[in-house]
């Protein structure tokens, strides 16, 4: 099949249907009326069997393996890297078009790696796989865009605020079972994070490069922006932390452009971008936050001031919020999806 080929009325399968994310990629298809023909879920054998429930109907989740791809058109893999590493490629060569929530082909030369807002002409080139980006990533880069392509970003310093929702449902699990834990006073061993969640943050629970110091996530934010703005230049460097918060991601963003901007400016840009929402509210103290960000759709962005430590006028401070499970991966592959169908 031609890659620019569209996939009218497609069998859709879900690996990974029974994580944080895969219950967010049947909403989202549900929610957003997505045009299939048949949805199957797949996870690993411990599901197999559990029933979840699809435009009211339930459907049985099934063991993965190397034939559950026959006749699925359109894959959508949020299992982890190891799965997607073993699992995306067979799911190609059974005639799939694979959108993967993994990091595991995000870097490959053939693998467009999409945000639809910002690069959704790549899909039609994809070989097969279409990466789905870093969450972080997708949280502060959405709203940077527009900014970008008026008035090109030479320098961007992020500092994430993630949630356990980027670990998946155990994490979510943990930061709920250490959270009461620590208020009636009982031990409690952390096992899906490598610290104490509750009234606790920390840095980013991925390994760091004995050369850079930066960690894995880091490393991918920084990559990732490189890629999809399309600007190997972009100067990029990003403090990756944990925060025991449920399901949503903030990044502190500040960046240089080539040419002086003004808070109005950006507020311009960003007023009608697609996939944003400006709360910027000073009076109020009202900004975004995890609470107004979580289970819906836009990036949230505030605190748009001058960067006071830039005399020349060429930096802008901001503060963004967005879902990690929706914009930050479920509903930004199935934007993908969308567009595979036409
Ligand atoms: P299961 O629920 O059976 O363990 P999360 O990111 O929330 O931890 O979810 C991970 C998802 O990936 C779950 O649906 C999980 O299934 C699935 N998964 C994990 N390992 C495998 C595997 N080897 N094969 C298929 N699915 C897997």
């Amino acid at each position: 099949m031609s890659a620019n080929q569209p996939i009218k009325n497609p069998s859709v399968a879900i690996v990974g249907a029974t994580g944080a994310v895969g219950i967010e990629l049947i909403g989202c298809l549900e929610r957003r009326k997505f045009p299939l023909s048949k949805l199957r879920l797949f996870a690993s054998p411990r599901s197999a069997g559990k029933t979840l429930a699809f435009r009211g109907s339930k459907i049985v989740v099934e063991a993965l393996d190397e034939n559950s791809f026959k006749g699925i058109d359109i894959a959508l893999f949020s299992a982890g890297g190891e799965t997607s590493r073993k699992f995306g490629p067979i799911a190609v060569k059974a005639g799939a078009v694979v959108v993967d929530n993994s990091s595991a082909f995000r870097m490959d030369k053939d693998v467009p790696l999409v945000i639809p807002e910002i690069n959704g002409r790549r899909i039609a080139e994809h070989k097969g796989i279409i990466g789905n980006p870093n969450c972080a990533a997708i949280t502060a880069i959405v709203p940077l865009w527009p900014i970008h392509r008026k008035n090109r970003i030479r320098r961007l310093i992020l500092s994430t605020y993630q949630s356990a929702s980027g670990a998946g449902a155990a994490a979510m699990e943990e930061l709920r079972e250490s959270t009461r834990a620590y208020l009636d006073d009982r031990p409690f061993e952390n096992r899906a994070l490598p610290h104490p969640y509750a009234f606790n943050l920390f840095s980013h629970n991925t390994k760091v490069d004995p050369e850079t110091g930066y960690n894995d996530e880091e490393t991918k934010v920084i990559r990732e922006t490189k890629k999809i703005f399309e600007d190997p230049d972009i100067a990029v460097s990003a403090t990756c932390v944990r925060v025991p918060v449920l399901r949503a991601h903030c990044v502190s963003v500040t960046f240089e452009c080539e040419h002086p901007i003004a808070p109005a400016d950006v507020r311009a840009l960003l007023s009608d971008a697609p996939g944003v929402r400006i709360v910027d509210d000073w009076e109020r103290n009202y900004f975004p936050m995890p609470k107004d960000a979580s289970g819906q759709d836009d990036v949230l962005v505030g605190r748009i001031r001058r960067d006071l430590s830039d005399p020349g006028g060429h930096s802008i401070s901001l503060f963004t919020a967005a879902d990690q499970l929706l914009k930050g991966a479920a509903l930004n592959a199935v934007q993908i999806a969308e567009q595979l169908v036409g």
